[in-house]
This record gives structure tokens, C-alpha cells and sequence, in this order.
């Protein structure tokens, strides 16, 4: 069911199966975008909601046009300075994606992912890949191939193995939709990268109660366990028995950190993992410092939130 042969995955997304790939941020549940019956078969992998939309990922710069009618001239900049990589964008949709795909809504989200063994995937492909985060809806996200089977085996044909994702959250989103750009969910390109590139800081919808990307629910990426935050900079908690700390850099009193050097980088690549291991339903409450709120620190500080939050 682990397999690093390219070919049976294009064998069994051809034939309108459903195939674990990796990419740079996490591991997503792929299926031919333009083939409303599998990807309904995504929706009932995941046990996914109909109104929360896929996101389209292809595997060269061409594709783009007969799938969008319009690319603004800053989605454009976006495009030219960070695809491939973790960054989605919402534009309005051709004729050619499902209604399926984007729940309804007239615009679709669209990356190119940054991983060599999926890149070559959508090349070998005469579709682009619809592929939601290969999580049963509202758990964490999958950083690997082994996380991906341990949740949804039996319900893909196979997952293609790249190797734990260099990223580590998913990316960012940012729509078009209205005509000039908003933040729908930080990720693996900060907001500050995206100011560099567009000269001018983009608005955000992350706290709004009607959420535009339905992602954006506020219990998401929850564990089982329960997750007391503390700011950045907090000292060890005192712990009682079954409880773990989970500092933020290196602490000599703490087994686990959530980053093994002190960047944000390393803490985005090891959260969700780190998430996974140590949520079992028995065991205490878990302590994590959150990460500075800057760069990507901003982007795993709202996953942390997301995955403390209990409705
Ligand atoms: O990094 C990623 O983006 C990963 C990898 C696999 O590419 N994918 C991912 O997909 O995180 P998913 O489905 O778990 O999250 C996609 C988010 C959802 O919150 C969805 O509501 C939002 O994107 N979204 C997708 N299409 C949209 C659209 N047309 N309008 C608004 N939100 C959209
Ligand atoms: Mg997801």
C-alpha cells in the first residue's frame, strides 16, 4: 500500500482511484480533478463535508489557463515568485473543474506543489489532481506516508511515499475572489514574504465567525488530547503525572521540544508529527510554548490555537 512506483500511481488515478501523494507541506488524498466521480470519492474517504472545496494541483505553469478565466497581475507575481511551493490561490473558475470540486463556489484554489516525485506525477498526468490533506476531516494533517495508511488504509489505492514533508502545515491560501487579494489561512508562506512580493500587506479573514475558506472552522487539527498553550517565552509548567511540557527550542528539563533549534522552520515541520505521537485519549494534559509570532511562527501559532480549541 507504501509504494514509491510512480507508474501504478498514475495507473490507478487514470482508472479514477484515490492515491496518497506527497508534497512539501502535507500529505494530501489525490483523485483526477476533472472526474466528479472520484472525487466524490474523496469526500467519502474523509468523511468530508460537501460544502468545504478541494484544492486543484497541477504540475506545470500552462495548465493554469484553461482552468481559471482570469489571473489578476498580482496573482501573477504570486505565481511567478513562489510556485512551486506552498502557496494556494483562488481564482474564477473555468467551465472545465466540477462544481463538485469547489462545493458549489464559482472560484477555485490552485498550487503547484514544490515536490519532485509529485511534480513529475501531475506531468505524467492529462489531468491536474484534486487533493484535500489526507486526514479523516477535522484531524491533523498527514507528514508522511505511514501517518496517511494509519488513518484512511483501505479507502485509497495506494500511497506514494516522498519522504516526510519538508513544510510540515499546509499552505497558504490566498483568494481572489472579490478581486483584490485577502489571507484566507497562513501556511507555509508567510505574510511577510507575501508583502515583499506584492510591496503592499495583503488583509486577512482568519477571525471571522462565517469562515470563507471552511478550513478555517476553529476546532481543526484537533487531537484527542487536551493542549494547555502558553506564550512564547514561558517557563516549565509544573506537571502532574501523565502530563508532558512541550517547550518551544530545546529544553534541558523537557525530552521533547516542539522545534529541535529555536526557528519556526523546524517547528513547522515537526508540530503535526509531534501532534500525532503523543495523542493518545489516557494520557494528561499536554503543554505546548507557543512559537514567536512572526515568519511561519505565525502559521503554527493558528494551528496550536486550532488544535487547543474544545467547541
Ligand atoms: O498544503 C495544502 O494546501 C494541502 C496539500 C495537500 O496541498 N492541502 C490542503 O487541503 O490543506 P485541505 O482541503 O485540507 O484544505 C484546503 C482549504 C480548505 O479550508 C478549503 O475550505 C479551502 O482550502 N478552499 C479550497 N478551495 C476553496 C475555494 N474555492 N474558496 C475558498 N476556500 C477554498
Ligand atoms: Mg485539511
Amino acid at each position: 500500500m507504501i509504494s514509491s512506483d510512480l507508474h501504478e500511481a498514475v495507473r490507478q488515478l487514470r482508472a479514477g482511484k484515490l492515491v496518497g501523494i506527497p508534497t512539501e507541506t502535507v500529505y494530501g488524498l489525490a483523485a483526477n480533478a476533472l472526474d466528479p466521480e472520484a472525487v466524490a470519492g474523496i469526500f467519502e474517504a474523509k468523511n468530508r463535508p460537501s460544502f468545504d472545496p478541494l484544492i486543484v494541483h497541477i504540475g506545470q505553469m500552462a495548465e493554469i489557463s484553461r482552468l481559471v478565466t482570469d489571473v489578476p497581475v498580482q496573482a501573477r507575481q504570486l505565481m511567478d515568485n513562489f510556485w512551486p511551493g506552498p502557496l494556494t490561490i483562488i481564482l474564477p473558475k473555468s467551465e472545465l473543474i466540477p462544481d463538485i470540486v469547489t462545493s458549489g463556489l464559482p472560484h477555485v484554489g490552485i498550487r503547484m506543489p514544490k515536490h519532485p516525485l509529485t511534480l513529475r506525477l501531475l506531468q505524467s498526468l492529462p489531468f491536474p489532481l484534486a487533493a484535500p490533506s489526507a486526514n479523516p476531516f477535522g484531524y491533523v494533517s498527514p507528514t508522511t506516508a505511514q501517518h496517511v495508511l494509519d488513518q484512511l488504509e483501505g479507502k485509497l489505492a495506494l500511497v506514494l511515499d516522498g519522504g516526510p514533508s519538508q513544510v510540515g502545515i499546509e499552505s497558504t491560501i490566498v483568494s481572489f475572489a472579490e478581486g483584490t487579494p485577502k489571507v484566507l489561512r497562513l501556511g507555509g508562506i508567510s505574510m511577510e514574504d507575501l508583502t515583499s512580493v506584492l510591496g503592499e500587506s495583503i488583509p486577512s479573514t482568519l477571525s471571522q465567525s462565517q469562515p470563507a475558506a471552511p478550513g478555517q472552522l476553529d476546532s481543526h487539527y484537533a487531537p484527542h488530547r487536551t493542549i494547555a498553550l502558553l506564550p512564547h517565552g514561558a517557563s516549565a509548567p509544573s506537571l502532574n503525572k501523565g502530563e508532558v511540557w512541550i517547550p518551544f527550542a530545546p529544553q534541558a528539563e523537557s525530552k521533547d521540544s516542539l522545534s529541535l533549534d529555536g526557528t519556526n522552520t523546524s517547528a513547522a515541520q515537526r508540530l503535526f508529527a509531534l501532534l500525532r505521537k503523543l495523542d493518545y485519549p489516557e494520557a494528561g494534559k499536554m503543554y505546548v510554548e507557543m512559537a514567536p509570532e512572526s515568519g511561519l511562527g505565525r502559521a503554527v501559532n493558528d494551528r496550536l490555537m486550532r488544535a487547543a480549541h474544545r467547541a
